[in-house]
C-alpha cells in the first residue's frame, strides 16, 4: 500500500517537474535538530563529496487542521512538536488540531530536494 502510493508519486511527479524532491537517494544521516523545524543532511555532491546542510521546514511546510502540507513560509513549528523518533527521511510531529494533536508524517522526499549537495524546499 504504502509503496504503491510511493511509486505512483513518483510517477506523477517525475514525468511532469523537474528537481522537484527525490533528496533522499543522495543524503544520508539526516535527522532533525532540537529546533523543531531545522533538518539537516550529509548530501552527495555529485563530484564524489558529501556536504552538511540544513533547511528550516518552517519555510516550507504548513499545518492544516493537524495534517502538514508544503507552503512557502507555512510556519507550521509554532502548533508542532516533533515525537522525537527522528525517522531519517520520514520524521513526526504531534500538530494540534484545533482540539487536540495529530501525528503528522509529511513525506519530505516529494518537496526537499539536492543541489550539488545542499538541500532545499521546493515548494
Ligand atoms: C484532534 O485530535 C484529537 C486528539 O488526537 C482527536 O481525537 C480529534 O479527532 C482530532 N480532531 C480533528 C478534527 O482531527
Amino acid at each position: 500500500m504504502r509503496s504503491t502510493f510511493f511509486l505512483a508519486a513518483i510517477a506523477l511527479f517525475g514525468s511532469t517537474t523537474v528537481n522537484a524532491g527525490g533528496f533522499s537517494s543522495t543524503c544520508t544521516e539526516c535527522r532533525l535538530g532540537s529546533s523543531n523545524t531545522r533538518y539537516g543532511c550529509l548530501c552527495g555532491d555529485g563530484k564524489g563529496n558529501e556536504i552538511y546542510s540544513l533547511v528550516d521546514l518552517n519555510d516550507c511546510m504548513v499545518n492544516l487542521g493537524g495534517q502538514l502540507s508544503p507552503r512557502k513560509s507555512g510556519g507550521f513549528g509554532g502548533s508542532c512538536k516533533a515525537d522525537g523518533q527522528n525517522d531519517e527521511y520520514t520524521p513526526c510531529w504531534d500538530c494540534g488540531n484545533g482540539s487536540g494533536t495529530d501525528k503528522a508524517c509529511p513525506d519530505l522526499n516529494s518537496f526537499i530536494s539536492n543541489h550539488d549537495g545542499t538541500i532545499s524546499c521546493d515548494v
